[in-house]
């Protein structure tokens, strides 16, 4: 099919409509026919006026991402949107739906633009670790002012049609036939013989403007020092503003080009497609259609249970969280009613939809009420036997056909689904704290889980706002699993001479918002200690710590010390002792380890772990693993994740150091995976992924 048809009215307007599915990304057959359908038109006596305007949903999503880093197919985009621009026949542009990144400089390019009241516009580029690259450094701020435009670009989120009228963005919202507003605009245009371009206007630069857009620029690039493109889009903007139009689209275009190539783009556009990617579960087809679910109840009404109420319950999904007792039900929905509550005061949701909310869950004593639900999650406390309880009264009550879902972070899913006579109906979601909020979801598939629950579970993922990854059965799944490696290699540093501050040093500044120990601390020691106490698994300084009762925040004192009312912990001399002296009972000399190393022994086992997830199948691709650690775990999302990260440190370099943690240890789960030493000798994950 043609990604761009003319048609051309009896009143002279030629409409180039674009139509490349699924959003109509500007891929080179797109450029190629947008300006041979302009030619085209231009070279037309019967063409006064031309509108473009695009198919299906969505105007244009941009430009096309899996073309980055490629050689360049011509026309670039920059000159299409020239030859838009420099038009000598007016060009209106008809925005049916998003307009994001080139989609939205595209109808820069043009000399009015007529949204639909449901069109959204913004430039997300700088998400993608990249400036706009078509003209958007400077038409946006010549038309709106280079404050709002900064924001605009340095924010990524894109706005409403409404938003973009008030800006000047958009010049007019078309309740009815948007493709006819947009002509009869373009035909006006015409008449009047002359028409404004974005990028000839300079008037909105008031020193005001000015100020406002340094102001804001210093601001985001203080905040995000480690996003090489925020200065860049400073600069771009800035040159256009002291230099003029040609110098800015230059600067632009240099900038652009040079981010494409950089490390934090092209792990930004991995994770971009690994999120898509995710959701696709090999040998499981279209053909599989989902159950439907209008139901659901969540069993337990702690923090964890009443967080995945409210997923439903924003969702529209009516929810019935269930305890065995009315205190800790009513505990449950208060503690739900506070978190909205803190929400509404924060200004980030309204009363009206906190009751909206509210008003579709609703409390039940007792798990007969699990009997009519679509899908019925299990949050109750983490023990088999509590499971296996639950799940053998859920078979017996729950009505044929209905999701049986457990929370379990680290039980078997496939035992417990053996405590039903309908394991294929049994799956694992396992949510994150606060579950509410965090993103991801795994979805534990069980040797018999049917795929029918599967392609539900995706399904619903999505409807509750989250970003799913299958994963198979096994102690701790994809995230936890990795995590265990992490927390056995810092205790390992803490004994061999760093100090808590400092393995938690290294990892901010490797990226992460907190390192191990601040977060042991947060979390709480206690739980780890008994989780610990059960499997005989050993952590000498979080044993001791816990044994004393320091269990972290909650009780002043843990890796750190919190005195009153401090929320950032201060180095404890009585734990940093006590390290010591376990250290001196093992004989063990202390030496000083820099920040390389410290990531080295701290990343390199997740990374090994991450390969055995793979070598065992429980994860698909190694995508899937950093889009668990990106999103369950706030690994920094400019490097890619963990896989893709040691894909850039050298999978041979690792191979090499894990050999060397390996004997000094005398710890063989930290010998490299046979699949790292593989892939060691020439390969990536990637084309791991792609076989
Ligand atoms: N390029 C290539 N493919 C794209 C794309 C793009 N810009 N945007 C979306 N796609 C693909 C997705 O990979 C996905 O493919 P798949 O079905 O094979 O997995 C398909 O389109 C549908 O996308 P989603 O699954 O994301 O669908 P949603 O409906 O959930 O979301 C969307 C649609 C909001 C448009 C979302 O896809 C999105 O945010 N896209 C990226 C937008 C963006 O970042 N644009 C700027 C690009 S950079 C640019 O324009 C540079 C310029 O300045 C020169």
């Amino acid at each position: 099919m043609d990604p761009v048809r003319t048609e051309i009215s009896a009143a002279g307007v030629a409409t180039l409509t674009i139509a490349n599915p699924p959003v109509n990304a500007l891929g080179a057959a797109v450029r190629a026919g947008l300006l041979s359908g302009l030619t085209a038109a231009l070279a037309n006596a019967d063409v006064r006026a031309i509108v473009i305007a695009a198919e299906g949903k969505v105007f244009v999503a941009g430009a096309d991402i899996s073309e980055f880093g490629k050689p360049p197919v011509p026309p670039s985009l920059p000159d299409v949107l020239s030859a838009v621009e420099g038009s000598a026949k007016p060009v209106v542009a008809a925005i049916n739906g998003l307009a994001l990144g080139g989609g939205l400089e595209l109808a820069l390019a043009c000399h009015a633009r007529v949204a639909a009241p449901a069109a959204r516009l913004g430039l997300p580029e700088i998400k993608l670790g990249i400036i706009p690259g078509a003209g958007g450094t400077q038409r946006l701020p010549r038309l709106v002012g280079a404050a709002p435009a900064f924001a605009m670009m340095a924010g990524g989120e894109p706005v409403s049609a409404e938003k973009a009228r008030a800006m000047g963005l958009v010049d007019d919202i078309a309740d009815g036939d948007l493709v006819a507003t947009a002509a009869t605009q373009a035909l006006r245009l015409a008449e009047a013989g002359t028409w404004p371009r974005s990028g000839a206007a300079e008037s909105k630069f008031s020193a005001e403007d000015r100020a406002a857009f340094e102001t804001a620029a210093s601001d985001a690039i203080r905040k995000s020092p480690r996003m090489p493109n925020v200065a860049a889009l400073a600069h771009a903007v800035r040159v256009g503003l002291e230099k003029g139009l040609a110098e800015g689209l230059a600067a632009e275009r240099a900038a652009f080009l040079e981010l494409v190539k950089d490390p934090t783009s092209k792990a930004l556009r991995h994770l971009f497609f690994a999120e898509r990617e995710a959701a696709r579960v090999p040998g499981i087809g279209k053909e599989v259609k989902a159950r439907p679910v209008a139901s659901a109840a969540v069993i337990g009404a702690g923090t964890m249970g009443g967080g995945i109420a409210m997923c439903f319950a924003q969702a529209g999904i009516p929810v019935t969280l269930i305890e065995v007792k009315e205190e800790a039900l009513s505990a449950g929905l208060a503690r739900i009613r506070s978190n909205y509550e803190t929400s509404v005061k924060r200004g980030s949701l309204t009363s009206e939809k906190m009751e909206r909310h509210l008003g579709f869950i609703t409390g039940r004593v007792g798990l007969e009420a699990a009997a009519e639900a679509d899908i019925v999650v299990e949050a109750a406390f983490e023990d088999m036997g509590v499971k296996a309880e639950i799940f053998g009264a859920l078979d017996r009550l729950a009505k044929p056909g209905a999701i049986l879902a457990t929370n379990t972070s680290y039980l078997d899913v496939n035992a417990i689904a053996e405590t039903t006579k309908r394991p294929q109906d049994v799956v694992g979601l396992h949510f994150f704290s606060p579950a509410n909020v965090m993103r991801l979801l795994e979805i534990v598939r069980g040797a018999k889980t049917a795929p029918d629950v599967l392609v539900t579970s995706l399904d619903l993922a999505r409807k509750i706002g989250k970003l799913p990854v299958v994963v198979g059965v096994c102690y701790g799944f994809v995230g936890n699993r990795m995590l265990a490696k992490r927390t056995q290699a810092a205790e390992r540093l803490l004994l061999a001479g760093a100090m808590p501050h400092e393995v938690d040093d290294a990892v901010t500044d490797f990226g992460f918002r907190m390192g191990p120990f601040a977060m042991s601390d947060l979390a709480g020691l206690d739980i780890g200690w008994r989780a610990r106490k059960a499997t005989g698994a050993k952590a000498p300084v979080a044993d001791a710590l816990a044994e004393q009762g320091f269990f972290g925040q909650k009780t002043g004192r843990g890796f750190y010390r919190y005195p009153e009312g401090a929320r950032k912990g201060e180095r404890d001399p009585d734990t940093e002792a006590l390290i010591t002296r376990l250290s001196d009972e093992r004989g063990i000399t202390r030496r000083s380890f820099s920040r390389e190393e410290i990531i080295a022994r701290l990343m390199y086992p997740m990374v090994n772990e991450g390969a055995k997830i793979l070598e065992e199948g429980i994860a698909s691709r190694s995508s899937d693993v950093d889009v668990v650690w990106v999103n369950g775990y706030n690994w920094p999302n400019f490097t890619g994740g963990p896989m893709h990260w040691a894909e850039g440190v050298g999978l041979a370099r690792i191979v090499e150091a894990l050999d060397a943690l390996a004997a000094e240890t005398g710890d063989d789960s930290l010998k490299p995976a046979a699949l790292l030493r593989r892939l060691a000798q020439g390969g990536s994950f990637a084309d791991k992924d792609a076989a």
